[in-house]
């Protein structure tokens, strides 16, 4: 079987060490033969890198490894790169959820105002890095998990349109696990229909291999508990905020009961609830910082002190699973289902073909082949549209430097009340962001 070679770009993220322990668990279906961690902080990437070189000296030593901050050396004679850079880091995070918590809008990672300042910063670095990727290795293959995956996708549908280039959220099938669960199947006895966008979606279907239908079975039960169940189902989306959003389902179910509706829908069906519930002195960003960092960085450095990783395991989740799934449906042509953002393209019947879109898709070694989805109604379609002109909005924004566009954006975002809101969040967060940001004109 061949051997493929893997750089993960943002070496020194949180997620970096269950997606190595996913690679060392899925060996004899998807050989490794070089392993590679780059990242633009060599300080955080080393207590990582260190402690992963470890693991891999005692579980596999056979694959060559190294961790580097050089692009050349990462990137050159590689098959894949999976990337998962946060650009601003976690100290950026929290202002863009702080900062419009301040206006009383929603302040999350991925949507509404905070979502918006994220893509201005990360666009820019994500195209660097495919520029970079294919320098050293034309024929390598991103798979990219860096947020906001709307925006990001959107900005290589126009600025790197040929990129071997897939964007992907781990949200689908983290709420899938969860449905398997409640219907006591498992997540490889699922397949779905779905459509949407980035954190903006809803199944339409969820059948098993013979073709029986769950929908009605899982309806009923979200439409009680939401996705909350109550046997632990991943080693992700367990903290206490995210046991609120699987509940707060129920709500966005409510308002359609004929899908069922991605968690993300929250932050523009019940803005007003999340700002409520919401401590502006105390966010994700924060319970990220003293939680799954903490957890990570810890265990790492109890492998470095003791030498071994014998006894000190790094988790592995779906999120971990998915990726490398995607990787073998690539190498080995499997033709997987999963749901990709893609260019629509007609795969929604009745939305615009250069929407980047989520739905199922046949994956293989030429990449996804997007399902018809057939024609959404129109309430989940006007949504669409808004949501979707804001992220087009944000990349022109980018691509112009223009306030104008990026005032636009943030207006018609559903999660801010007025134009005014907007303008004030919107000049906070060119201040926050100015050594990150084009200039605004
Ligand atoms: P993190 O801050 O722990 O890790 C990100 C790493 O990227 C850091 O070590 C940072 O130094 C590095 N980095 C930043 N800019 C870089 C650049 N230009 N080049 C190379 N490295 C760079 O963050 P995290 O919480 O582990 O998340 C990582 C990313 O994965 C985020 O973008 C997050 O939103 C995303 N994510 C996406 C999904 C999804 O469903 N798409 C799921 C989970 C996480
Ligand atoms: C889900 C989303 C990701 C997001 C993550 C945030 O998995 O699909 O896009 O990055 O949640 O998780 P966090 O634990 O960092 O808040
Ligand atoms: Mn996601």
């Amino acid at each position: 079987m061949k051997q493929f070679s893997i750089v993960i770009a943002g070496g020194g993220s949180t997620y970096t060490p269950g997606i190595v322990m996913m690679l060392l668990d899925n060996l004899d279906r998807f050989p490794i033969r070089t392993l590679k961690l780059y990242d633009n902080d060599a300080q955080r990437q080393e207590t990582l890198g260190k402690a992963l070189g470890i693991v891999l000296s005692e579980k596999a030593p056979d694959i060559e490894y190294l961790y580097t901050t050089d692009p050349e050396e990462a990137f050159t004679d590689v098959d894949f790169c999976f990337a998962h850079i946060r650009s601003g880091q976690y100290k950026m995070r929290e202002l863009d959820e702080k900062i419009p918590l301040k206006h009383g809008v929603v302040g999350q990672e991925t949507c509404g105002p905070g979502g918006i300042a994220y893509g201005l910063r990360s666009i820019g670095d994500m195209i660097e890095l495919i520029d970079i990727m294919e320098k050293y290795s034309p024929d390598c293959w991103m798979l990219n998990y860096s947020n906001p995956a709307a925006i990001i996708s959107e900005a290589c549908r126009h600025l790197r349109p040929n990129s071997k280039v897939l964007n992907i959220c781990d949200m689908p099938v983290g709420t899938l696990r969860r449905m398997s669960q409640i219907i006591g199947k498992t997540p490889q006895d699922l397949e779905v229909r779905y459509f949407g966008l980035n954190h903006f979606g809803w199944w339409t279907s969820v059948k098993d291999k013979e073709g029986n239908e769950y929908l009605p079975e899982i309806r009923d039960y979200v439409s009680e508990h939401g996705y909350l169940t109550q046997i632990e189902v991943d080693t992700q989306h367990m903290d206490q905020s995210w046991q609120e959003t699987h509940k707060k389902a129920k709500d966005l179910l409510a308002i359609d009961p004929r899908f069922l509706p991605n968690t993300y829908l929250k932050y523009y069906f019940y803005p007003d609830y999340e700002v409520g519930q919401a401590n502006p002195e105390y966010t994700r960003a924060n319970e990220v910082i003293n939680g799954r960092e903490k957890e990570v960085f810890s265990t790492a450095r109890t492998i470095l002190e003791k030498g071994t990783a014998e006894g000190s395991e790094f988790a592995i989740g779906s999120h971990a699973s998915f990726i490398v799934d995607l990787a073998r449906a690539i190498a080995f042509n499997t033709h997987e289902r999963m749901i990709m953002i893609v260019e629509n393209n007609g795969a929604i019947a009745n939305f615009d073909n250069d929407a980047m879109v989520e739905v199922p898709c046949i994956v293989g070694t030429d990449g996804p082949e997007p399902l018809n989805q057939g024609i959404i109604p129109g309430f989940e379609r006007a949504l669409m549209y808004q949501q979707v002109t804001v992220e087009k909005l944000v990349v022109q924004a980018y691509m112009e430097g223009s306030y104008q566009k990026l005032w636009q954006a943030l207006t018609l975002s559903k999660t801010v009340p007025s134009a005014k809101v907007a303008k004030d969040v919107l000049d906070d967060l060119i201040e926050a962001n100015k050594d990150y940001w084009p200039v605004l004109k």
